[in-house]
């Protein structure tokens, strides 16, 4: 069976600075994301990895090089669409959980949607709740949970949309080892569950272990590419 390709991307470039200070973040890079997989991106600070995923989910704009997700071509799109690709055909989910304060659970959850002036399926909102371990706090602020359960809610507003591709970047940087095994299995669950795509940089080789496909980054290209045997 064909995989179904979800991103597709090729000879992506991204340079910083001028002149005398030129970096070359990304540097030629050609990769395929499908449908359901999980890709986990590794490599040294300052590799590109950050960059390269800011591009793919519509952050930051390339060089030149050519992204096609969920079969739209972002390269080509103007700002406005590239604004709107971010809010519903893409998931971000960062270290430090970039949670608005002064919205409780619920409402951080659903501010991709209300930034949408879309309402939010109460039905749906309950059972993500369920499978976030949330439903307790539903009406809880982020500086009343822990690390763990902040991170929770930032992967719910990344999911709210069912994107068909998810961002990390190094998610469970700023967590312990359990809060971050718990963070994997809820990643894995939420591919599963909505046949979602997941790229995830991250330093931790034993997460990288549970990707379906591990790629390495060094000084801006992908340098080694590895399957998971199962
Ligand atoms: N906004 C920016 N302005 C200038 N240079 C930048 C900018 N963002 C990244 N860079 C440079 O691009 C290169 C790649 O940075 P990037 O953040 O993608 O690395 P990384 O692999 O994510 O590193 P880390 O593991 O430390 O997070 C680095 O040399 C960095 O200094
Ligand atoms: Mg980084």
């Amino acid at each position: 069976m064909e995989k179904s390709v979800m991103i597709s991307v090729s000879g992506l470039v991204k340079t910083f600075g001028g002149k005398n200070n030129k970096v070359i973040a990304v540097d030629d890079v050609s990769l395929e994301v499908h449908k359901g997989e999980f890709v986990a991106i590794t490599g040294p600070s300052g590799s590109g990895k950050s960059t390269l995923l800011n591009l793919l989910g519509g952050l930051e704009k390339p060089d030149s090089g050519k992204i096609i997700a969920a079969g739209e071509e972002l390269t080509a799109v103007k700002d406005a669409q590239l604004a709107e690709y971010r809010r519903r055909r893409s998931g971000f989910v960062f270290q430090f959980y970039n949670l608005i304060p002064v919205l409780n659970v619920e409402e951080n959850i659903s501010l991709p949607l209300d930034l949408d002036n879309k309402k939010v399926d109460k039905k749906e909102l309950d059972d993500l709740l369920e499978l976030l371990g949330l439903t307790e706090r539903r009406y809880a602020y982020s500086g009343q949970l822990s690390g763990g359960q902040q991170q929770r809610v930032s992967i719910g507003r990344a999911v709210i949309n069912k994107p068909p591709c998810i961002f990390a970047d190094e998610p469970t940087g700023n967590l312990d080892s359990k809060n971050s095994r718990e963070v994997i299995s809820l990643f894995k669950e939420i591919i599963a569950k909505y046949n979602t795509a997941l790229v995830m940089v991250t330093h931790d080789g034993s997460i990288a272990a549970e990707a379906d496909r591990v790629l390495t980054m060094t000084d801006g290209k992908i340098t080694d590419e590895r399957v998971r045997s199962f």
